[in-house]
């Protein structure tokens, strides 16, 4: 018997447990607790004979009242420091629907940012709404300045205000413009994501991070914008092209080393909703990545420098794969990590089907004086490196031992 991807987390057991049987008895099927492994909770899970994320139970879901559907994925909480609000981040399939619910209250117009390949329409459900959809180029290049200022011309052409909404629809391309966007628009608009990418519904729309890239560099512009809402619809991952989703695969390989242990084993819509919690725990520590918010840029300094070395031909989670395994041959040669540390990191991220070794025609001095451009580098090169105590930030001035390690990546 296989077990739906439907976990009822809630407030309180006694609520969990109501929404549990509710949605069993709704399906002919039985209910039962079981521990969460990422946060020790009771939760309930429904039990059913059929595939994972079958379409009845689906059916089921989405046919129900927006409240009940809430309840039967996950809805997690994500704490914004200081000023101890919260938004709400839920995941699972269907959960696109719930948008009309999490908009500001008193949002007239919605503009839709969203890509021509994301092939996910809303408007249908934003009736009480006047929607503007806001199509912007694919890839990586969309993330333009120029893009920003013309969407903001097009909002205020529009007459759009504080009080409207900006909705980005799709991976973290769209949510990271559509984030910056709306940060700066009338010195800030509400926005809530709609990711639909692995890596955006695991990282990129999570957090408040966005910006867009200058030609010197990536991510040189930004702005920390925490969004209304997310919503991290499974059902939308189906559509997504192979490489797109074995990206996200590279990043989700980040969160073994951030505590998430074997996610592998976890259902796709349990999978995500561990990510979601590993990094809200950590940005809510640390919204604007003073100090711990650092480790969820593991594997990242080689990763940017791939990334602006290879014109953006590989993928962002491509490339953080392989900066993992960077990462630790560097700790390895401070001291910090064992030899057989280094090899569970060529391990992950084997097993999730990525490269352990550097791309062809990049040399490693191209690659080192990337490094000091990466916005990361305040002082000397600043890596974030596997340790005794766990992963954090550190500075390393030996140019010697950065080459070493990379030749041990060398084919
Ligand atoms: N802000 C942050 O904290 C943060 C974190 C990680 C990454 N990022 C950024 O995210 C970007 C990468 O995001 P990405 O990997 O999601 O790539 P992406 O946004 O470029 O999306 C990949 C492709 O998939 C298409 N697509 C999206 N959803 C689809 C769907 N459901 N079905 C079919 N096609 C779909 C897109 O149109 C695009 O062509 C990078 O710019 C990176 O800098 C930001
Ligand atoms: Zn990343």
């Amino acid at each position: 018997m296989d077990i739906l991807p439907i976990v009822i987390d809630g407030t309180d057991t006694a609520s969990r447990r109501t929404a549990a049987s509710a949605l069993a008895a709704e399906l002919g099927r039985s209910s039962q607790p079981s521990q969460s492994p990422q946060t020790d909770d009771l939760r309930w899970v429904v039990a059913a004979d059929d595939a994972p994320d079958s379409l009845q139970a689906r059916q089921a879901i989405q046919a129900g009242p927006i409240d009940e559907m809430l309840a039967a994925v996950h809805r997690i909480e994500l704490v914004e420091v200081g000023e101890g609000r919260s938004y709400p981040v839920v995941v699972g399939p269907g959960a696109r629907r719930c948008l009309p619910r999490v908009l500001p209250p008193k949002a007239k117009r919605v503009a839709v940012v969203t890509q021509a390949g994301v092939g996910v329409d809303l408007s249908d459900t934003l009736t009480d709404h006047d929607v503007r959809v806001f199509t912007i180029e694919d890839g990586e290049r969309a993330k333009r300045f120029d893009v920003v200022a013309d969407l903001a011309s097009a909002f205020a052409q529009w007459g759009m205000t504080r009080n409207d909404v900006v909705v980005a629809i799709g991976g973290g391309v769209v949510t990271d413009l559509g984030g910056f966007v709306a940060s700066v628009y009338h010195r800030g608009i509400p926005v809530v994501h709609v990711a639909t990418t692995l890596l955006g519904q695991i990282d990129a729309a999570i957090g408040g991070k966005c910006g867009v890239n200058l030609p010197e560099g990536k991510n040189l512009l930004g702005s920390f914008w925490q969004p209304a809402a997310v919503l991290c619809d499974t059902d939308t991952l189906h559509t997504l092209p192979g490489r797109e989703y074995r990206s996200g695969l590279g990043e989700l390989a980040k969160y073994h080393f951030l505590g998430g242990g074997e996610l592998d084993a976890l259902p796709l819509v349990d999978r995500v909703a561990a990510c979601v919690r590993i990094k809200a725990d950590v940005v809510a520590s640390d919204e604007r990545e003073g100090g711990r918010r650092a480790i969820l840029n593991y594997g990242h300094t080689l990763a940017h420098a791939l990334e602006s070395a290879g014109t953006y031909e590989i993928r962002h989670g491509e490339a953080v794969a392989t900066g993992l395994v960077y990462a630790a041959e560097v700790a390895h040669r401070l001291g910090r990590i064992d030899s057989i540390e280094v090899a569970e990191h060529r391990r992950v991220v084997e097993h999730y089907g990525q490269s352990t070794t550097l791309p062809a025609g990049i040399g490693n001095d191209e690659i080192i004086e990337l490094f000091g451009r990466d916005k990361k580098a305040l002082d000397g090169i600043t890596f974030v490196l596997d340790g005794p105590d766990g992963v954090e930030s550190v500075r390393i001035d030996d140019r010697d031992l950065l080459t070493d390690a990379l030749e041990a990546m060398r084919p």
